[in-house]
C-alpha cells in the first residue's frame, strides 16, 4: 500500500516534469511593451463601429445588410448571423454598448425557428455555435472585462446546444458523415447537389469540409455541456477522412467530394482551396486544442503527411518567378492546375501554426513562402485588395486552361507579377489577412504588420469617401468596380478581428491560450502549451 502510493508519487513527479519540459510556444515572446499600434487598432474599431452602425440601424435581427441599397437579408436562417458571429470581435475591441445588445439577442434568439426550410450544418456550426462557444470562452476566461448580465453567459452555452441538438439528424446518413442539411420541418437529413461522375448520378453527396470541420466546435461544446453525443458525431465524421478510400493521388491530399451512403471518395480534387480546406485546418487545431484527445497522435500524422506531399507535388513556382510559391489545386482526377482559390490563402497560417507547434522548421518555412505569395496577389492590383481565384504559367510557361496560352493580357500580366486573375471579385476573404496574422504573432517580424495595414487601407478606400463598406467586383479597376451589393458577416468575425489583433497589444487572445476556428472565433486551449499550464498552476484555469 505504502509502496504503491510511493510508487504513484513518483510517477506524478516523473509526468509533471515530462509535461513541463515539453509545453509548447506558439508566439514570439514580445518583449513587454513592444508589438502595439494603438492608432492602426483604433482605426479598424471605427471600421467595425461604421459597419455595425449600418447594419444595427437598418437590419438589427436580420442576417446581413445589403449597404449599398440598405436593404437586409435573412441568407442565414434569420437568426442573426452578423450579431452572433461578429460579436466576439466587440468583445475583444471593448465596445461595451455593443455586446450588451448583441448578448442579449444571442441569449433570446429562437434557434427552433429557422427562416428557411432547409439549414446547412457548415456555416450554422462555424458561424452560430463556434460564435457563441467563443464570447463564452472569451468573458468567461477571466482576460476580458465581464459587467455584463450574467444570466446570457450561461444562455450560450445552452444556445450552442440547442442548435447542435438541432442539427443532428444531418448525421443520420447511415455511415454518420453528415448531410449538408437538415429539414427543419421534419428532422431528415437532406443531401445538397447530386454529383455526376461518367455516368454515374450520386445523390447523397457530402464534402470534406463539412465533414471535417466540426471538431474543434463539437469537442469544445461536449467540454463545456459535459454532453459527449456531440463530439462522438464529429469523431464518428472524421473517422472517414482519417482514412481515405480509395487513397487520393498524393498521400493525404483527399478531393473534396464524399458519398455520404459509403464513405467513398468520389473525387481527387484535392489541395488547400475551398471544400478541403478547414478539414486539414481542423487536424492542427484541434490537436492544439487538446493534444490529449488526438488519440495516438492521428490527426497530427495525417496532416504532416498532407504538408509533406504539398512540399514534393504542389507547392510550386511560377514561369520565371522563383520567389513565389503558390499551393496548386488538383482536378477531379488529381492533376495539378497551377491555381488556386483565396480561400487557399489560410494554408500560410495554418502551416507556420502547426510547423511552430510541432517544431518542423521546414513547415513553417513553406507557410512564410506561402503567406507571402497570396500577399503578392494583394499588393499588385489596384485596389490592393487579392482576387477570388487566380492561376499561373507553369516551368512549362504553360496554363492547365489552354485558352491562357494565347491571351497577351494575361500573359502579360503574369510576366509582371508572377500570377494572372481568373475571377476578380473580392468579398471580404479574409484568409491571406489571417495567414499575415499568424506571421506577425509567430516571428514578430514587423513587415507582417505593414502588409495587413495596407489591406485594411485598401478595404477602407474601395468605395467613394464616405459610403459605407461594401464588397467589389473587380480587385483590378479603381474602387473595386461594380459595388457588390452584400456584406458578409464574417468580415466582423473575421476580416476585421485579424486586422485588429495585428495591431493591438500581442498577448489579448495570444495563441499560446486560444485555437481559432475556421471562422476566426477563438476558442480555449485546454492543455499543452506553457501558458496553459502555468495558468492551471496558478488557479486560473
Ligand atoms: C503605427 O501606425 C501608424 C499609421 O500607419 C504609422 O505611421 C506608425 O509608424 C506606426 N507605428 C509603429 C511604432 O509601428
Ligand atoms: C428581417 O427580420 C424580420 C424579423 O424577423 C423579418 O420579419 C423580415 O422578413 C426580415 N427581413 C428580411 C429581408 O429577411
Ligand atoms: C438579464 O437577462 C435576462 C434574460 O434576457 C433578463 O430577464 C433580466 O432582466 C436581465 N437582467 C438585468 C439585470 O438586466
Ligand atoms: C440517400 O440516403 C437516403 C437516406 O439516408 C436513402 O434513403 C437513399 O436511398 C439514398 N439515396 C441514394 C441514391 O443512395
Ligand atoms: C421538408 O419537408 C417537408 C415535409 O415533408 C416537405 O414538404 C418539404 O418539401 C421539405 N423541404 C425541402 C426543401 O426539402
Ligand atoms: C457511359 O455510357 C455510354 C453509353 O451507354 C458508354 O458507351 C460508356 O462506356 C459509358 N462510360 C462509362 C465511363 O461508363
Ligand atoms: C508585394 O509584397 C511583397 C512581399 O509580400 C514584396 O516582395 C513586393 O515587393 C511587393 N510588391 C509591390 C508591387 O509592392
Ligand atoms: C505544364 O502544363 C502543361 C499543360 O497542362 C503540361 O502539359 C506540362 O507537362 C506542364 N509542365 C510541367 C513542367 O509541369
Ligand atoms: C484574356 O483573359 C482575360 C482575363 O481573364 C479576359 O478578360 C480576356 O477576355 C481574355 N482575352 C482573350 C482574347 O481571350
Ligand atoms: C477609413 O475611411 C473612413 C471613411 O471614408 C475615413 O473617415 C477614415 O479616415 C479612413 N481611415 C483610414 C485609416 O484610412
Amino acid at each position: 500500500m505504502l509502496f504503491s502510493i510511493f510508487f504513484v508519487l513518483v510517477l506524478v513527479a516523473v509526468i509533471d516534469t515530462v509535461h513541463a519540459e515539453s509545453c509548447k510556444t506558439i508566439q514570439y515572446a514580445f518583449p513587454a511593451g513592444t508589438g502595439v499600434n494603438d492608432s492602426r487598432a483604433e482605426a479598424v474599431k471605427a471600421a467595425y463601429v461604421r459597419s455595425w452602425n449600418e447594419y444595427a440601424g437598418y437590419c438589427f435581427g436580420n442576417d446581413s445588410i445589403l449597404p449599398v441599397s440598405h436593404g437586409c437579408r435573412d441568407d442565414l436562417d434569420g437568426f442573426g448571423a452578423t450579431i452572433i458571429d461578429g460579436m466576439d470581435t466587440a468583445i475583444i475591441m471593448g465596445l461595451t454598448d455593443i455586446v450588451a445588445r448583441q448578448l442579449e439577442h444571442a441569449a433570446t434568439v429562437d434557434f427552433s425557428r429557422s427562416s428557411s426550410v432547409l439549414v446547412e450544418l457548415f456555416d450554422m456550426n462555424i458561424r452560430y455555435i463556434a460564435g457563441l462557444l467563443s464570447a463564452h470562452d472569451l468573458l468567461t476566461s477571466g482576460l476580458f472585462p465581464n459587467p455584463y448580465n450574467q444570466s446570457h453567459m450561461d444562455a450560450l452555452i445552452t444556445q450552442a446546444a440547442t442548435l447542435a441538438t438541432n442539427l443532428k439528424p444531418c448525421f443520420e446518413t447511415g455511415t454518420g458523415l453528415p448531410a449538408t442539411y437538415v429539414n427543419y420541418t421534419t428532422k431528415q437529413p437532406v443531401a445538397g447537389f447530386p454529383l455526376t461522375i461518367g455516368n454515374t448520378t450520386y445523390l447523397n453527396v457530402t464534402n470534406t469540409a463539412q465533414a471535417g470541420t466540426l471538431m474543434l466546435e463539437w469537442y469544445r461544446l461536449s467540454d463545456k455541456t459535459g454532453d459527449s453525443s456531440f463530439r462522438d458525431l464529429a469523431a464518428k465524421a472524421e473517422s472517414w477522412l482519417l482514412k481515405p478510400n480509395p487513397p487520393p493521388r498524393y498521400l493525404n491530399l483527399v478531393g473534396t467530394a464524399l458519398d455520404t451512403n459509403t464513405g467513398h471518395f468520389l473525387t481527387f480534387d484535392g489541395g488547400w482551396k475551398s471544400g478541403v480546406d478547414s478539414y486539414l485546418e481542423y487536424l492542427v487545431k484541434t490537436h492544439i486544442y487538446n493534444p490529449a484527445d488526438d488519440i495516438e497522435n492521428t490527426w497530427k500524422s495525417f496532416w504532416i503527411t498532407a504538408v509533406e506531399s504539398t512540399i514534393e507535388y504542389i507547392a510550386l513556382h511560377p514561369y520565371e518567378h522563383p520567389e513565389i510559391t503558390f499551393l496548386s489545386e488538383l482536378d477531379n482526377d488529381g492533376n495539378i492546375m497551377w491555381s488556386m482559390d483565396d480561400y487557399s490563402c489560410f494554408a500560410g497560417g495554418n502551416l507556420m501554426l502547426g510547423g511552430t507547434y510541432f517544431d518542423r522548421q521546414d513547415i513553417v518555412a513553406l507557410g512564410k513562402a506561402a503567406a507571402e505569395s497570396c500577399h503578392v496577389t494583394y499588393n499588385t492590383t489596384v485596389t490592393g485588395l487579392g482576387p477570388l481565384t487566380f492561376a499561373w504559367y507553369n516551368a512549362s510557361n504553360l496554363a492547365y486552361d489552354a485558352q491562357y496560352n494565347n491571351n497577351f493580357t494575361t500573359r502579360a500580366y503574369a510576366e509582371k507579377n508572377g500570377y494572372f486573375i481568373e475571377l476578380a471579385q473580392y468579398n471580404s476573404f479574409p484568409e491571406s489577412t489571417e495567414s499575415i496574422f499568424y506571421g506577425w504573432r509567430i516571428t514578430g517580424d514587423t513587415k507582417w504588420q505593414d502588409y495587413n495595414w495596407g489591406i485594411f487601407q485598401a478595404l477602407n478606400t474601395t468605395r467613394t469617401e464616405n459610403a459605407p463598406y461594401w464588397e467589389i467586383s473587380d480587385v483590378n479597376v479603381p474602387y473595386g468596380g461594380e459595388p457588390y451589393d452584400y456584406l458578409s458577416s464574417y468580415y466582423f468575425a473575421e476580416t476585421l478581428k485579424y486586422l485588429y489583433l495585428t495591431f493591438t497589444e500581442p498577448d489579448i487572445v495570444s495563441l499560446d491560450r486560444f485555437s481559432f476556428n475556421t471562422e476566426c472565433h477563438p476558442m480555449l486551449i485546454q492543455a499543452g502549451t506553457c501558458a496553459v499550464e502555468e495558468a492551471k498552476r496558478k488557479g486560473e484555469l
